[in-house]
């Protein structure tokens, strides 16, 4: 066979192969890798229970709870841990039940309640800590009901209980901007459509590209931008004793380095992520 003939051949198996192996989509598994660190924030929200109250947190409720990724990382960090899990859609749970809870011991899935359910219910299980991460509260856009959530965290906390929400800002946000990320075997875009200063809201989307194809709108948040002086106010007029607030420190390249302290004032920059704490 001619060097041409061979070459040929190789292009024509390269080109079938490519059309026969599919390409391996998981949404859940890129959003977890692309945006959760399930294993540390349950330690840095283990800790900060420990310093405010001085005692070990044994319950743990996750509103908006998705595929209940820190849920799992609570039961797994103690055998007296218990934890809850609160979502509305179905789906995410189902994931999580078949990923995650089933690959659990028999001991660690009896600790382990989940609930389809609204986060607005009265008669949510109380907890020690209630956490709303990946700044799930943003949905709600009306003062009065991001009012009412929090009242009713505050009515479902142990008494001497935490809530810990996560909250993002900077002059950043105030743009339309996609910000594209490299990761192992995919690449991650964090975009945001527009930003309405009027009423604060703004419309973000997580696209992945996986095998060379880009698959748009994976994820879809309609949001409003709330602040930390905000969501303070509020969680002090539902009846939270104290509030405080974890800023993240500086890597030496500007980014943030993961750690977060307890602080009186944040700095100006273009991006940053922080955690409000509320006593009960
Ligand atoms: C941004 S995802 C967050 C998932 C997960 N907490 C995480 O950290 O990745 C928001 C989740 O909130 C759920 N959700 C929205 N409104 C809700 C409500 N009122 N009650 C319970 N879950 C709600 C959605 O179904 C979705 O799974």
């Amino acid at each position: 066979m001619t060097k041409e003939a061979v070459a040929h051949r190789k292009k024509v198996r390269r080109r079938i192969q490519r059309k026969t192996t599919k390409v391996h989509f998981d949404k859940y598994e890129l959003y977890t890798k692309a945006v959760q660190s399930a294993p540390n924030d349950v330690v840095f929200i283990r800790d900060t229970f420990k310093e405010l109250k001085g005692r070990n947190a044994r319950t743990y409720r996750e509103d908006f709870c998705g595929t209940f990724a820190l849920s799992t990382e609570w039961i797994k960090l103690n055998p007296r841990h218990e934890a809850i899990g609160i979502d509305l859609d179905p789906e995410p749970m189902a994931y999580g039940r078949q990923n995650y809870l089933s690959k659990m011991r028999a001991e660690q899935q009896r600790r382990m309640k989940l609930i389809e359910g609204n986060v607005l219910d009265p008669n949510l299980p109380k907890a020690d800590i209630v956490a709303a991460m990946n700044f799930s509260y943003f949905c709600f856009k009306q003062r009065d009901m991001l009012k009412k959530y929090f009242a009713n965290v505050h009515k479902t906390l142990n008494k001497d209980g935490i809530f810990l929400v996560d909250i993002f800002g900077g002059s950043q946000c105030y743009d339309a901007i996609e910000d594209t990320i490299k990761h192992e075997g995919f690449t991650y875009y964090w975009d945001q459509t527009n930003f309405d200063p009027v009423t604060n809201e703004a419309l973000f989307h997580i696209h992945f590209k996986v095998g060379g194809k880009k698959i748009e709108q994976v994820f879809t948040y309609d949001w409003r931008l709330w602040t930390i002086p905000e969501i303070r106010d509020i969680m002090e007029e539902v009846g939270f004793k104290k509030t405080h607030v974890y800023w993240e420190g500086t890597a030496k390249d500007g980014s943030g380095d993961g750690n977060f302290t307890r602080v009186d004032h944040g700095e100006a920059c273009e991006s940053w992520i922080a955690y409000v704490v509320a006593e009960k």
